[in-house]
């Protein structure tokens, strides 16, 4: 079984509480405060080397991290020691990840609208890879990188027309979509590139299909489309491209119900398609986020308030919500949670677990089956890794949660809590509005 297809991290035991990475996620709530990121780094570095090992008979192959999972430097420096390079889309991640002593070759630059001054941070910091994915951004691209004198390596960015079932909103594939170049416009791109775009040199083509897929079928129609277009590009424009970017998107577990494949399938997808259509087998890039960070972290919250409204259905409060974890709001995104102190009871009841924000849609889990819930107890919410720190609001003015990394029942502070401090520290007051004591 790979990591992903996990609720909970490799490494979470039940004893008289509820233990990961050898800590006691009580103390932890006590010792740090909720809510509380957790950060499990052998399931971090489990699902690595389950990447590494499944694809160990396809020597060339690349795995770049996506940031926007999560992108903090403690992160990235565990990904960069077990090999990863850094799929990141803007001055933020590119920032984070120079900082975190990174050899920026192994970094490639997504996204359909980088500017002009992430462009220039992007060459200055020697990125490897741009990935390219409109025309507007070649031209812009290529501009800056000739005022600079420097070549820009480029991927194309393309829409391979493949419909994958998840959720409207991170779905990418379709032909229906604000990323890349539809496949009747790579001819022109290419024309552009060849003759005019002289400080850009293609390397290869991009596509990523969505994010929490949970088949692999698309992946293999994904490779079939990128090698056939890679053959024609050749036959048509004489320009051999060694490189192939698959993206990312392998699915996680959150519930019971979810069944996401281990990356062993997703490899033998890969390099299946490959072996069937490639005659020169490429440099493969792969881009998994979610699944590598996201079964990795849990969230810990602290119960507060409850009512039972009319008809019965009860509503136990948290001290987070949508600001710390929007996935619920913005995605109808189910999760799993245990309570963390109260292993031994087990007579759960029909609880949903509502959010601290004032927002009705402010719900974490609704029907949570737990038990005997008091003002006071610690609850954890699995797979909150991807997606949850690096989406998170100030919303309500509410200081963001620390996060916590654990391994051999160590504890480090991996980012701090916001202070109340820290949200007043970009306002400014205009003279005229001062109040004169
Ligand atoms: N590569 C590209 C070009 C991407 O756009 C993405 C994600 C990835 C790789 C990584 O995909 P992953 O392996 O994480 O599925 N906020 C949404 C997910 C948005 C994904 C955006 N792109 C969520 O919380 O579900």
């Amino acid at each position: 079984m790979s990591e992903n297809q996990s609720i909970k991290p490799v490494t979470t035991e039940e004893k008289n509480n509820l233990i990961i990475g050898g800590c006691d996620l009580a103390d932890l709530a006590e010792k740090y405060g909720t809510p509380l990121y957790v950060i499990d780094e052998a399931t971090v570095r489990g699902i690595c080397r389950s990447y590494q090992d499944a694809f160990s008979e396809y020597p060339n192959i690349r795995m770049m991290y996506a940031c926007k999972a999560l992108c903090t430097s403690a992160i990235i420096r565990i990904l960069d020691e077990e090999g990863f390079g850094f799929d990141v889309v803007s001055a933020g991640e590119i920032y984070t990840v120079y900082n975190s002593g990174v050899d920026m070759e192994k970094v490639l630059f997504n996204g359909n609208n980088k500017s002009k001054r992430e462009i220039e941070l992007a060459l200055d910091y020697g990125v490897g890879r741009f990935s390219v994915d409109n025309f507007y951004e070649a031209e812009l691209l290529n501009s800056v990188a000739s005022a600079k004198n420097k070549q820009a390596d480029v991927l194309l960015r393309i829409t391979p027309g493949i419909e994958c079932h998840t959720h409207d909103y991170i779905k990418t594939g379709q032909t229906d979509s604000k990323f890349g170049f539809d496949l009747s416009q790579i001819d022109d791109i290419v024309n552009l590139i060849k003759n005019d775009y002289k400080n850009l040199n293609l390397r290869g083509l991009h596509a990523h299909i969505g994010s929490q897929i949970f088949e692999t079928q698309c992946y293999y129609d994904e490779v079939e489309i990128l090698v056939k277009e890679i053959a024609r590009i050749k036959d048509v424009h004489g320009i051999s491209l060694n490189e192939m970017n698959i993206g990312g998107g392998l699915g996680v577990k959150y519930t019971e119900a979810d069944n996401p494949p281990p990356v062993s399938v997703l490899a033998r997808a890969v390099t299946s398609a490959m072996h069937k259509y490639a005659i020169d087998i490429p440099i493969i890039y792969i881009e998994p986020g979610r699944s590598v960070i996201s079964t990795a972290g849990v969230t810990l919250y602290t119960v507060g308030s409850s009512k039972v409204v009319p008809g019965g259905k009860k509503y136990v409060a948290l001290d987070g919500g949508m600001a710390d974890n929007p996935r619920p709001s913005m995605y109808q995104a189910k999760y799993t949670a245990e309570v963390v102190n109260k292993l031994n009871n087990k007579e759960p009841e029909k609880v949903t677990l509502a959010g601290r924000y004032c927002e009705s849609g402010d719900i974490l889990i609704e029907d949570a089956e737990l038990s005997g819930l008091e003002p006071g107890d610690i609850i954890c919410v699995y797979n909150t890794g991807a997606y949850n720190y690096s989406m998170a609001s100030n919303y309500n003015r509410v200081e963001k949660p620390a996060m916590v990394l654990v391994n051999n029942s160590h504890s480090d502070i991996i980012v701090y809590r916001e202070t109340l401090d820290d949200l007043i520290s970009k306002d400014c007051i205009p003279d005229r509005l001062k109040k004169n004591d």
